[in-house]
C-alpha cells in the first residue's frame, strides 16, 4: 500500500503538478490536504495545458479518486468555476470528494486579505489575495464556516449572519471599506452549497479505507516548505503547513500510512511575493531565467523572482520533511548559461559559514550566499530520457546537488510535458 507525498522544497511553483500528474498514472487515489486556490498547478499533456488551483492534479485521469481534505480552505465560487472549466474540456469530476470539515473562503475573507495588505503598505506580504490568511484565522479563532455548514442552508444562514456581522464591522470601522449585504451573500452561497453537496464525503475515512485495501495513494502538496507558517521565512509565508507532516493533519491519516516522501525543486530558485531570497539574481541572468523558464505566476500572473539553486534551503526541506528523494525540474531552462552557481552555505557577518537555514529573518539578513561554480551547457536536453543521455556538465551538476542536499535525485524534469522526465 504505497502512499507517496509530493511536496515543494522551495517557495512554490517547483512543478509539483507535473510530478503528481506523472505519478498519479500509477496511483488510485490523489489527495490535497491543505492550502487553497493560492496554489496553481500546471499539467501539460500532449500540448494541452491545464492550470489547477483546488482540484487535485489526478483529475485528468478518469479512474482516479480525487480527494480534498479537511485542511484545505475552499473558495466555492472559484471551485465551481474550476469544475465548469474542466467539464467544458471533457474532464469528468465525478470521482471528486471534499471533506465536510474543510473551511469555506467567504467573500469577506478575500476583501480582508486585500485591505490588510493595503494597510501594511510597504511591509505587505505579497499574498495572492485569495482570502487564505483570513480564512485560516477564522478557523483557529473557531468562528469559521465549514463545508458541512455550507451544504446545510439553515446552519449556514445562522453562522454567516453571526460572523458576517462582525466582518462588516471590521471592514467598515477599521478599514473604511464597504459592508456586505449579508442576505445577498447567504443567498448566493446557499446556491453554491447545493452544487457542492454531492461532492461531500469523509476524506479521512475514504483515505483510510483505500490504504487498508492496499491502494496506491498520492498526496499532492501545495505551496512549499519555505512558505510554511513555522518553518518558512515568517512572516513572508502562507497560513498553513505545506510540510509532509501537514499531510497527515490535513487529511486525517496517521503518519505510518506514508511510505515515500518526494520533494520537488527547480534546478534554480524562484519566489513570488515578498520576503528574503538569498540567491536572488537582479540582473540579466535573472531576466534570462525568467523569460526562458516562463516564470510568471500560475495563479496571479506576477513575474516570479529568480535566482540560483540554494542548497541551504533544500537541505532544510530534506530535514523538516524527511525526504526520501528529490525531483529536480526545469534543468532545461538553464541551457545556454556559461556558468551555473549553487549556494552551499551562508557567510555570516563574523565570517563563519552557516550550513543550516536560520530560524529568523534577523539572523538571515546579515548573511551572504557562498557559491560553488559549475560549467554550463548548450545542448538541447528536452529530448533526453535517461541520465546517461544528459551532457556531462548536467550530470555533474545533478550529482553535486545530490551531495549538497544530502538526498537522492530520483527524477529530473527536462520540459513541461508529462513525458519530459528522467527517472533514476
Ligand atoms: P507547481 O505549483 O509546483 O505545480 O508549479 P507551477 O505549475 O506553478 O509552475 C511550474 C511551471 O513549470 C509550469 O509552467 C510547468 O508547466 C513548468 N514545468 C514543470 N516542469 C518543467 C520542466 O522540467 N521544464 C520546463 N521547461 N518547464 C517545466
Ligand atoms: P503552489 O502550490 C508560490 C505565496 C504568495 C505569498 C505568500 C502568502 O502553486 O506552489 P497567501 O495568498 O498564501 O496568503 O500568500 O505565499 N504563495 C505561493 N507562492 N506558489 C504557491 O502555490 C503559493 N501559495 C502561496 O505568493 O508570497
Ligand atoms: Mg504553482
Amino acid at each position: 500500500m504505497p502512499a507517496n507525498i509530493v511536496i515543494g522544497t522551495q517557495w512554490g511553483d517547483e512543478g509539483k503538478g507535473k510530478i503528481i500528474d506523472i505519478l498519479a498514472s500509477r496511483a488510485e487515489v490523489v489527495v490535497r490536504s491543505q492550502g487553497g486556490n493560492n496554489a496553481g498547478h500546471t499539467v501539460v499533456n500532449n500540448g494541452e495545458t491545464y492550470k489547477l488551483h483546488l482540484i487535485p492534479s489526478g483529475i485528468l485521469y478518469p479512474d482516479k479518486l480525487c480527494l480534498i481534505g479537511a485542511g484545505v480552505v475552499l473558495d466555492p465560487k472559484d471551485f465551481i468555476g474550476e469544475l465548469n472549466s474542466l467539464a467544458e474540456r471533457g474532464v469528468s469530476t465525478s470521482n471528486l470528494k471534499i471533506d465536510p470539515r474543510a473551511h469555506v473562503v467567504m467573500p469577506w475573507h478575500i476583501v480582508l486579505d486585500g485591505l490588510s495588505e493595503e494597510f501594511r503598505g510597504n511591509s505587505d506580504i505579497g499574498t495572492t489575495k485569495r482570502g487564505i490568511g483570513p480564512t485560516y484565522m477564522d478557523k483557529y479563532e473557531r468562528c469559521g464556516i465549514r463545508i458541512y455548514d455550507l451544504i446545510n442552508p439553515e446552519v449556514f444562514a445562522e453562522k454567516a449572519r453571526a460572523t458576517g456581522k462582525l466582518k462588516n464591522k471590521i471592514i467598515t470601522e477599521v478599514y473604511g471599506g464597504n459592508a456586505f449585504d449579508l442576505e445577498e451573500v447567504i443567498k448566493e452561497y446557499t446556491e453554491y452549497g447545493k452544487i457542492l453537496a454531492p461532492y461531500v464525503a469523509d476524506v479521512s475515512v475514504l483515505t483510510y479505507e483505500a490504504s487498508k485495501a492496499g491502494k496506491t495513494i498520492m498526496f499532492e502538496g501545495a505551496q512549499a516548505t519555505l512558505l510554511d507558517i513555522d518553518f518558512g521565512t515568517y512572516p513572508y509565508v502562507t497560513s498553513s503547513h505545506p510540510l509532509s507532516a501537514g499531510v497527515c493533519v490535513g487529511t486525517g491519516v496517521g503518519p505510518k500510512v506514508i511510505t515515500n516522501i518526494i520533494g520537488v525543486a527547480k534546478a534554480y530558485t524562484t519566489r513570488v511575493g515578498k520576503g528574503p531570497f538569498p540567491t536572488e539574481l537582479d540582473d540579466e541572468t535573472g531576466d534570462k531565467i525568467r523569460n526562458v523558464g516562463g516564470e510568471f505566476g500560475t495563479t496571479t500572473g506576477r513575474p516570479r523572482r529568480t535566482g540560483w539553486f540554494d542548497a541551504v534551503i533544500v537541505r532544510h526541506s530534506v530535514r523538516v520533511n524527511g525526504l526520501d528523494g528529490l525531483a529536480i525540474n526545469k534543468l532545461d531552462t538553464l541551457c545556454g548559461l556559461d556558468t551555473l552557481k549553487v549556494c552551499v552555505g551562508y557567510k555570516m557577518p563574523d565570517g563563519n559559514i552557516l550550513e543550516n537555514f536560520p530560524p529568523t529573518l534577523e539572523e538571515l539578513s546579515g548573511c551572504l550566499p557562498v557559491y560553488e561554480e559549475f560549467e554550463g551547457f548548450n545542448e538541447d536536453i528536452t529530448g533526453c530520457r535517461s541520465f546517461e543521455e544528459l551532457p556531462e556538465a548536467c550530470q555533474k551538476y545533478i550529482l553535486r546537488l545530490e551531495e549538497l542536499c544530502d538526498c537522492k535525485v530520483a527524477m529530473i524534469g527536462v520540459g513541461p510535458d508529462r513525458t519530459q522526465i528522467i527517472e533514476r
